[in-house]
């Protein structure tokens, strides 16, 4: 394949099999005609960028019943209130600014600014996640963020001082679009920030499950300065964060708009001493996933010899990667329970699992719980205090398969 950055020949250095979408629940009228596609992650030594060979179309993956609603998470709806504020604090410093986010979702951030009275606009493809956001106050437009959306929102809104996202960068093949797209909508000293699942967190706890269909990219400060560099942005600022298992926030902005911080250099030096730019280091990851793969269905099996009930918490995206790579199904997992009313009451992708409401492990939990939210350990393991008193066993498997 070529790389979708900078063109080169590249091959990838395993492959996780068959996959569905990682978001696509299913009904039992739907199983018999799943999509599937093959994930197989590459690296670029050129570039230095960590991508999947093939991604399905966009249109399959966000739509108007799009099963992923950001406020779902509580602590999430904190660290989106604290990333909207220090964007206020530190780049809306004009008069009558304007921010826009690219896959704004329900509102989640953007309700920060709204409720400041900033002009603001989120760009959602995803109908029914957006419509949720206009419940909420936030103006929001149904559309996939790229150039032609970019010269639309200057058209009629002006110049942007902060282009801002989380959790969707890594989600959009075309690059390029979107640097072109910065580019035409933020005035000379606008801001482009972005967070995403960071590399170096991937690598060093083997959380594989953060590839799957919508992660056509996982970043690194290395491979961002590469892909924004060559139209004229560079990094000003890296700022790492606990959430979804370890993430970067990345600031760019036009070179010489704004002052470099210590952190851009500090962070890409480290990069390089946990080999992100070799690769021998994905190789190695290979072989881990291998090994976290072999010790989870080792463990389920013997959950399942021991004659105790296991459940999953959290039908996350990443629990389609590790169900189906690992190939476990509902007879080694009896049912994932799950918060989010469209993923309740149909099967997981690929394996098929039921995904049952929250009141089901409540009301009727089972022995063990293998926790695929595990981004949310904290949040759920002060909620599911009476589960863990009462002998209820969980199992992760990141950054090593263990029972907590
Ligand atoms: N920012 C939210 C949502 C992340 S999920 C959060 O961090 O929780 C990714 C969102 O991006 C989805 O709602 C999806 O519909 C949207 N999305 C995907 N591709 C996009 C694109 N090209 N432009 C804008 N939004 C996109
Ligand atoms: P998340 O880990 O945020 O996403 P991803 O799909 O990117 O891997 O998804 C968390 C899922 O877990 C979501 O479907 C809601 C569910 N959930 C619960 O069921 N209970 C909880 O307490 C929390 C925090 C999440």
């Amino acid at each position: 394949m070529k790389c979708r950055i900078c063109q080169q020949e590249i091959s990838s250095f395993m492959s996780y099999g068959k996959m569905p979408i990682a978001n696509g629940f299913l009904t039992s009228e739907q199983l018999a005609s799943e999509y599937f596609f093959e994930l197989k992650p590459a690296f670029c030594e050129h570039c230095l960028t960590f991508q999947i060979e093939e991604q399905p179309d966009p249109e399959v993956m966000f739509h108007d019943h799009y099963a992923f609603f950001s406020r779902t998470s509580k602590r999430m709806q904190e660290h989106f209130g604290g990333y909207a504020t220090w964007v206020f604090d530190n780049y809306l410093d004009g008069k009558d600014p304007f921010v826009v986010e690219i896959g704004s979702n329900d509102g989640i951030m953007l309700e920060n600014f709204a409720k400041r009275g900033i002009r603001h606009l989120g760009v959602e493809p995803s109908a029914n996640v957006a419509e949720e956001a206009r419940k909420h106050g936030v103006n929001t437009v149904v559309r996939f963020f790229g150039p032609e959306t970019a010269d639309d929102i200057v058209k009629e809104y002006g110049h942007a001082d902060a282009l801002i996202a989380a959790n969707v960068m890594c989600h959009i093949p075309d690059m390029h679009g979107i640097a072109k797209g910065a580019d035409s909508l933020l005035k000379p000293t606008g801001v482009l920030v972005f967070e995403d699942p960071y590399l170096g967190a991937m690598i060093e706890k083997t959380s594989y499950d953060q590839i799957y269909d919508e992660h056509v990219f996982i970043f690194s400060a290395l491979s961002v300065a590469n892909m924004f560099g060559p139209y004229g942005f560079e990094l000003i600022d890296l700022l790492p964060q606990a959430t979804h298992g370890g993430s970067m926030r990345y600031v760019l902005a036009r070179k010489g708009a704004r002052t470099v911080q210590p952190s851009v250099a500090k962070i890409l030096t480290d990069e390089k001493k946990a080999g992100l730019h070799l690769p021998e280091t994905y190789e190695q990851f290979r072989e881990k996933c291998e090994t976290s793969k072999r010790e989870l269905v080792a463990m389920l099996q013997a959950e399942k010899a021991a004659g105790r009930r296991v459940a999953g918490y959290g039908a996350t995206s990443k629990s389609t990667t590790i169900l189906n790579y690992c190939g476990i199904g509902p007879d080694l997992i009896e049912y994932i329970s799950d918060t989010t009313p469209i993923k309740q009451n149909k099967f997981s992708p690929g394996m098929h699992i039921p995904v049952r409401p929250y009141e089901e492990f409540k009301n009727n939990p089972p022995e063990t719980a293998v926790l695929f939210a595990w981004n949310h350990a904290e949040e759920i393991m002060d909620k599911e205090k009476a589960f863990t008193e009462s002998g209820g066993r969980w199992i992760v498997h990141v950054p090593k398969v263990r029972v907590l």
